[in-house]
């Protein structure tokens, strides 16, 4: 199979392609991406020199480079590309709406036109908050920020081209992912690398919203299934079951660290902070998936990972990402 991935020098696109060619020996990956200040083309070095690997820079937006990279005839197109960061969606919303909604419109024309089976990455925060229970494919869509907001936007328009145009498309629904290649500005790869340059790890509130953990391979291997084996027009939550509060997630980290709870620095809550996010993962599971890494494996893991690859984030952190982080979070 021939895969158009979008996003691809993301954190869990690149995480994708790797997957993808290690495992099938047969298929090739096109890499569409906008390298936004979130695409690394570093993430993809081990396969940059693989001869079914091929890189276009382009916007998901612009109908000229969505044109270019169906001109390559792929069988199949994986859209990852997005604005991702909750928090960088309530300073500066208009990028969230052209790339998470546009981006997808575009590619949901092309899918249209070419026939070829469209796999849309969405996220578990396109339903809201939940306090109890966990929500399943069919739950409402009440998102809280400009970020789940764009989301759940695209979502629709691929409901609607499935039901108008009978395009052959599936989305998948995750909880929050963690693992190597994420972009430090995200709470775990923060959190470690701020400890590793000796600094503290803001904590917004008091640290009672709870995400599940979803090791970044697991998730992939997910999405891999439900693009070869997903049900035309479905919809497949993909969660770990690994409910942690933040707080309980912060000390996990300095236990692993060996840093103590008085490098926590609590600091002002994220406006509309959704509490707590749960999905029902049943229909996944029911395709032969489950979760391959424990959390705290997981995590002792990714630790491992931030600090044997201190060339990896150092330039990202001592780059444009540290005004951001001044402006943000002062000199914590
Ligand atoms: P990321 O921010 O690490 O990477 C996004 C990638 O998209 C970057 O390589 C960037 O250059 C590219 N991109 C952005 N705008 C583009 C455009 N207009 N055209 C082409 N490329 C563009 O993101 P991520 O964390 O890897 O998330 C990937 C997808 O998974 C997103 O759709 C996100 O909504 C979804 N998701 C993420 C998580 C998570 O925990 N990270 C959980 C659920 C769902
Ligand atoms: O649930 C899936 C979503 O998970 C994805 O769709 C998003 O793309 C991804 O960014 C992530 O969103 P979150 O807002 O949950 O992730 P983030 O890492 O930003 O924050 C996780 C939790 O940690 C959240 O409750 C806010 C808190 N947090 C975050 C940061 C950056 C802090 O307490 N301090 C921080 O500095």
């Amino acid at each position: 199979m021939r895969l158009l991935v979008t996003g691809g020098c993301g954190f869990i696109g690149s995480n994708f392609i790797r997957l993808v060619l290690r495992e099938h020996p047969e298929d090739e990956v096109i890499n569409l991406d906008k390298l936004t200040y979130a695409g690394n083309p570093t993430n993809l070095r081990e396969v940059e020199k693989d001869p079914r690997y091929s890189f276009l820079k382009g916007d998901i937006c612009e109908p000229s480079d969505v044109e270019e990279a169906f001109s390559l005839r792929p069988d199949a197109v994986v859209n990852f590309a997005a604005e991702t960061h909750v928090d960088r969606s309530i300073i500066s919303p208009e990028d969230f709406v052209r790339t998470d909604v546009l981006g997808t419109f575009r590619l949901l024309e092309k899918a249209r036109e070419s026939g070829v089976r469209m796999l849309h990455v969405s996220t578990d925060e396109v339903y809201g908050s939940i306090e109890e229970g966990s929500f399943k494919e069919d739950s409402a869509l009440r998102p809280n920020s400009p970020y789940a907001a764009s989301k759940a936007g695209a979502d629709l328009l691929v409901r609607s081209y499935v039901r108008t145009y009978g395009i052959d498309a599936v989305i998948v629904r995750s909880s929050n992912n963690y693992g190597p290649f994420q972009y430090p500005e995200k709470v775990i790869p923060l959190f470690v690398t701020n400890i590793l340059e000796g600094r503290k790890v803001p904590l917004y509130g008091e640290g009672r919203n709870v995400r599940d953990w979803l090791f970044v391979e697991d998730n992939c291997r997910a999405i891999d299934l439900v693009l070869r084996r997903g049900e035309a027009g479905g919809i497949y939550n993909i969660g770990a079951g690994e409910e942690k509060t933040n707080l309980e997630l912060t000390r996990a980290i300095l236990e692993i660290m060996g840093v103590g709870e008085e490098c926590i620095e609590y600091v002002p809550d994220r406006p509309g902070h959704d509490l707590r996010y749960s999905v029902d993962s049943s229909r996944v599971r029911s395709l032969g998936w489950s979760p391959r890494r424990d959390f705290m494996a997981g995590l002792r893991e990714t630790v491992r990972w931030y600090s044997d690859h201190r060339e990896w984030w150092e330039p990202i952190k001592s780059g444009d990402f540290r005004r951001y982080y001044l402006e943000k979070y002062g000199d914590i």
